[in-house]
């Protein structure tokens, strides 16, 4: 079947509405005996849209669930924490497109011997058209992508998330799960350029969905490298299940920088035919509550279906070169 293009706002619009009515099979969810008193789960971007949604999902289930967002303080907490019915929601501040932040934020976790049992990078952004964060990088590249790999950098030299390779404190039987919410859209993106790693590019508004493809892309080549490094003896009893997916098409606050123009098409087409963030939560339930997927890495989700990335995405040469293109990015950047 040929590959569906996701390059401008109406494509992507209509390929998400497609989405919806796709019939192959897909995975039983979770059922609602499945208990996680006694875990800890960090939600990133967990005070909006998809990211509540997963939020409200897990507390359910009895989890501590840590949000960690750079607004909605603390009302969105005191939202998930009525729609639960749990107490053991807290949040902590941080600005993901801001690599000072980042580490404010990472020393947080350490200084408190936080371990997670499931961290949910679910945070991201489709600006308008190009801007930069403080840094001078690309603002969408940094959030999408970036801030990932150098939240997961600290998280995992820390022992936060438990783990062989880079914290020498892995834990046998019981592995942590990182989680990635990526896009169908990097299937369609432009490949990355590693000659021009990290250069802004400058785009207008028709050209924002294409680099939002190209951000997931990136972030999507990540997660099958980090599911190797920390793997090194493959995917059965991995140290660490590193999973990703597509949510699929969600009514959530994503659309709001679209073009004036767009908006008044946009809302009543996402209220209607988008899915809602709690049942689009439903993947990442799976991804994080169910015995099978605790017992894998590399698996990538489209909505409740498991699938095959895209083959750049899953190429190991290009996933080791973003490694090393990103770290000599970060460390002329002072970060790493
Ligand atoms: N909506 C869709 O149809 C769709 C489809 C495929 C994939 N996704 C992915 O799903 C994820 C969640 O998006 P959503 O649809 O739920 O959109 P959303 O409602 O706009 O939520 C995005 C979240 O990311 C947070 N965020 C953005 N920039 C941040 C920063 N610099 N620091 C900290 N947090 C930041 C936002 O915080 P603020 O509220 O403070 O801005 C918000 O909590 C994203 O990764 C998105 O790419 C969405």
């Amino acid at each position: 079947m040929a590959e569906r293009t996701h390059g401008n706002p109406v494509t992507a619009v209509l390929s998400g509405v497609l989405d919806q009515r796709n019939k192959d099979p897909k995975v039983t969810p979770v059922g609602p005996e499945t208990r996680l008193e006694g875990r800890t789960c960090l939600v990133t971007g967990a005070n909006s849209g998809l990211g509540k949604g997963i939020a409200i999902r897990l507390a359910k289930r009895g989890a501590r669930v840590i949000m960690a967002c750079r607004s909605g303080i603390p009302e969105a907490g005191q939202e998930v924490r009525a729609a639960s019915g749990n107490d053991a929601v807290e949040m902590i501040r941080v600005d993901l497109s801001d690599f000072d932040s980042i580490q404010t934020f990472c020393d947080e976790l350490r200084d408190r011997k936080v371990t997670l049992d499931a961290a949910i990078f679910n945070a991201g952004v489709v600006p308008a058209t190009s801007r930069t964060n403080k840094h001078g990088l690309d603002l969408m590249f940094a959030v999408n992508f970036l801030a990932k790999f150098v939240v997961l950098d600290r998280l995992l030299r820390d022992g936060v998330i438990p783990n062989a390779v880079f914290g020498h404190n892995p834990r046998p039987g019981n592995p942590p799960r990182i989680i990635f919410v990526s896009s169908e859209t990097h299937r369609s993106s432009i490949p990355i350029d590693f000659e021009r790693f990290g250069v802004p590019i400058q785009y207008g508004v028709a050209d924002g969905v294409k680099y939002y493809g190209l951000s997931k892309l990136h972030l999507t080549t990540y997660f099958h490298e980090l599911s190797r490094r920390l793997n090194p003896g493959g995917g059965t009893n991995p140290d660490v299940c590193v999973h990703a997916l597509c949510p699929g098409a969600v009514n959530s606050n994503m659309a709001r920088e679209a073009p004036a123009w767009l908006k008044p098409i946009l809302k009543p087409v996402m209220t209607v035919f988008f899915q809602s963030p709690e049942k689009a939560s439903i993947p990442v339930d799976y991804l994080v509550a169910s015995d099978e997927m605790g017992r894998k890495t590399g698996v990538y989700m489209h909505m409740m279906r498991i699938k095959e990335s895209s083959d750049a995405s899953k190429d190991p040469g290009k996933g080791a070169l973003l490694w090393t293109k990103t770290e000599e990015l970060l460390r002329a950047h002072g970060v790493t």
